[in-house]
């Protein structure tokens, strides 16, 4: 991957809530970030964050995977639209689909995703269920960029926080989440300063500075 500075354009994929993209445009707004946030795209014309895009000016487009016969004609009205809007950097925030791999293929380097668990760890749904049932004291969240493996890919950063003896999915989930909206606005500037170079499967942040985060 090549350095890349300057005016970037993100499009953002939800499926529901959209904390996260609420936590990137946020921390875009208070750092005053160079970019353009050129659209949010749902597969749910209730997704939730799709109020919050529009509070802040940003375009909504809904394409609802139900409307379409395949994964492949879903994926490839979501790259037609994504194209459109100009897109250096696709998030995936919460966009809870599997994308196909001309899909992934078609932004290979500038589609990121945020997994709610410390990959390779809990790969799949369920993550804060499965780690309280496998009893770890450290849970967490990874943003990577997408590969076709599911949940696999080059670790950008990730964040950690302890699970306590007395916690049930909701109290770990929302330990998660708030790290969560700490390390993807991190990932997706050093995207945008032209700081993450692909080799192999792994990112090398330059400058180095940690890609580790606590809660
Ligand atoms: C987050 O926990 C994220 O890690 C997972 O889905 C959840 C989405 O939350 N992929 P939100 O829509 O960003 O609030």
């Amino acid at each position: 991957m090549n350095y890349i500075v300057g005016m970037l354009t993100i499009v953002t994929l939800i499926s529901d809530r959209g904390s996260n993209f609420e936590a990137i445009v946020k921390t875009a707004q208070n750092e005053q970030w160079p970019v353009r946030f050129a659209g949010v795209i749902a597969n749910h014309l209730t997704a939730k964050g799709l109020d919050f895009a529009r509070s802040q000016g940003i375009p909504t487009y809904v394409i609802e995977h139900l409307g379409h016969p395949t994964r492949e004609s879903f994926d490839a009205a979501l790259i037609e639209q994504i194209d459109a809007l100009g897109a250096d950097l696709v998030v995936l925030a919460g966009f809870m689909r599997i994308l196909t791999p001309g899909f992934i293929r078609h932004f290979a380097g500038r589609l990121i995703n945020i997994h709610p668990a410390l990959l390779p760890a809990f790969p799949g749904l369920h993550t804060h269920k499965r780690a309280l049932e496998a009893g770890v004291t450290e849970h967490g969240a990874t943003v990577h960029f997408v590969t076709e493996g599911v949940d696999e890919g080059p670790i950008i950063c990730q964040g950690t926080v302890p699970v306590h003896k007395d916690d049930d999915v909701e109290a770990l989930a929302a330990r998660v989440l708030a790290i969560e909206h700490q390390i993807y606005p991190r990932a997706v500037k050093w995207f945008l300063d032209g700081r993450l170079r692909i080799e192999g499967n792994q990112v090398k942040l330059q400058p180095p500075e940690s890609q580790l985060f606590k809660l």
